[in-house]
């Protein structure tokens, strides 16, 4: 039997086992086995090899893999961003497109953004082989439908199964997810309703329909398809097993940049994107805190279930944080201005011809500070981060102990990490008596991993 060492292996693939190991909660040895075990059995069961394309999903997958069908409706553009938001939050999704779907969107566009040909035919000889439609039907975690039209719910209610995606959703034995999408008159037809009431008595979940516009002109009332972020929180509450963790926990967390203003037109800013504030109040919302964030200005999406107060500079954000409070815990993973212009002129500055203006700086408030050191509604937990460029970890505890808060999530934002503005995160957690270093992840799982060492510091003070 040949013998294989993980240190002959490449950097690359190091990397990557170390980090599907961390995910796993396995040491990189075990996490060997496991691949190996897996791909003996996928041998055994003579399974074709794996494209290029799907090997690369098959960690994804591990980790949670739904099943999105997509219906015929207009909505159906929307499923090519549900995607996309799904696949970021490390949810691997497969495609099974209704004929009607094809109509308005084209495989073409999906297998593009899944990496993978979507489902598209109940007598497709290629995948029927070995009754790939009852797979398709075992194999997800969770199968989502959306847009669901009027009429696969109506096959669904009444147990049709003439093609692949009524007879996949007749075949499985896992939880289904609706997000309905139609017309008002057809939401509100008594034989739709009927059929959503026989659905809901199986236990089949809902998101939407939400009030609004409809895509036809003039029409609006309940038919729209639910937000894809509202798709992604329902998807992840039901994926989650630890949904309620933060249960009836207050949590306060802060995110962007601050923007302070040299005149109506200049600001002065950093290169924040909000990714990981915004990551860490969606996994609390998941885990069942009522959360406020406050956010500069942002490109990104609100995340969905959180009260979104919306500031500019770093004394509108030290206002809403303070108008905020109480709260149980608190994480500032803003990036806030250090320091301002003492001029913030009404009128735009003219350019004179002559001299430069000059720009005198003065220190903004420091937020993280304000707060940890409040005598009263001060948070159970202050939680900072630090930026740092160099001597990270050194920097981090200094901090700790200037600004009296709890914990820092030190990371290194050199240009050549990628970290401030990309998607991935490398932090050392500094507390008063130790410091973790935490694998290189992506901003959302940094914020599912905050979110159950809060869960468990809360629960040890308790
Ligand atoms: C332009 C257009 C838009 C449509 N939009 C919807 C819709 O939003 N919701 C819906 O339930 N049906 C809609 N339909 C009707 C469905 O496409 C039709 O009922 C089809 O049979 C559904 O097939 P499926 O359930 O297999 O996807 C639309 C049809 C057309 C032509």
């Amino acid at each position: 039997m040949a013998s294989l060492t993980v240190r002959q292996l490449d950097d690359k693939l190091k990397k990557q086992l170390r980090l599907r190991a961390a995910r796993n909660g396995r040491s990189v040895e075990d996490e060997v086995r496991t691949i190996l075990r897996g791909a003996a059995a996928d041998e055994d069961a003579f399974v074709p090899p794996r494209t290029e394309a799907q090997r690369g999903r098959a960690s994804e997958a591990d980790a949670a893999h739904i099943l999105l069908i997509i219906g015929g409706g207009i909505a159906a553009y929307k499923s090519l961003d549900l995607i996309r938001r799904l696949r970021e939050r490390g949810i691997a999704v497969r495609v099974v497109m209704t004929a009607a779907a094809q109509k308005f969107i084209t495989p073409l566009s999906v297998g593009a953004i899944t990496g993978e040909h979507p489902f598209l035919d109940l007598f497709d000889a290629h995948s029927e082989f070995d009754v790939g439609h009852i797979r398709l039907a075992r194999e997800p975690s969770l199968i989502v439908v959306a847009p669901a039209t009027a009429d696969l719910m109506a096959k669904l209610a009444h147990g049709l199964a003439d093609d692949l995606a009524s007879a996949v959703l007749l075949a499985t034995d896992k939880t289904i997810l609706l997000a309905p999408a139609m017309n008002p008159n057809m939401w509100s037809n008594r034989a739709t309703q009927r059929n959503i009431a026989l659905l809901a008595a199986e236990h089949v979940a809902l998101v939407g329909p939400n009030q609004g516009e409809m895509a036809e002109s003039g029409e609006a009332g309940v038919g729209r398809m639910a937000e894809p972020l509202e798709i992604v929180a329902a998807v992840q509450a039901r994926l989650a097993p630890d949904s309620r963790a933060l249960a009836g926990v207050r949590m306060l967390v802060t995110s962007g940049p601050t923007h302070e203003p040299i005149d109506p037109v200049r600001y002065i800013a950093n290169r924040s994107s909000g990714k990981q504030g915004h990551a860490i109040a969606e996994a609390a919302v998941l885990a069942g805190a009522a959360v406020t964030l406050i956010s500069g200005p942002v490109t990104i999406p609100d995340p969905h279930g959180a009260t979104v107060i919306k500031v500019e500079s770093a004394r509108d954000m030290l206002a809403a944080v303070e108008a905020a409070l109480p709260a149980d815990v608190a994480v500032f993973a803003a990036a806030v201005a250090d320091w301002r212009t003492t001029t913030n002129s009404r009128e735009k500055i003219k350019k004179s011809g002559k001299q430069a203006p000059e720009l005198v700086l003065v220190e903004n408030p420091d937020i993280l500070s304000t707060v940890a050191h409040r005598k009263s509604k001060r948070p159970k937990l202050v939680i900072g981060f630090a930026a740092e460029t160099e001597n990270v970890v050194e920097h981090a505890k200094r901090k700790l102990a200037r600004k009296a808060c709890d914990w820092i999530l030190a990371n290194d934002v050199s240009p050549e990490t990628g970290i401030m503005g990309g998607d991935s995160n490398t932090i050392h957690l500094v507390t008063a008596n130790k410091v973790e270093h935490w694998p290189p992840q992506s901003k959302t799982e940094v914020a599912s991993v905050l979110v159950s060492r809060i869960a468990a510091a809360l629960g040890e003070q308790k």
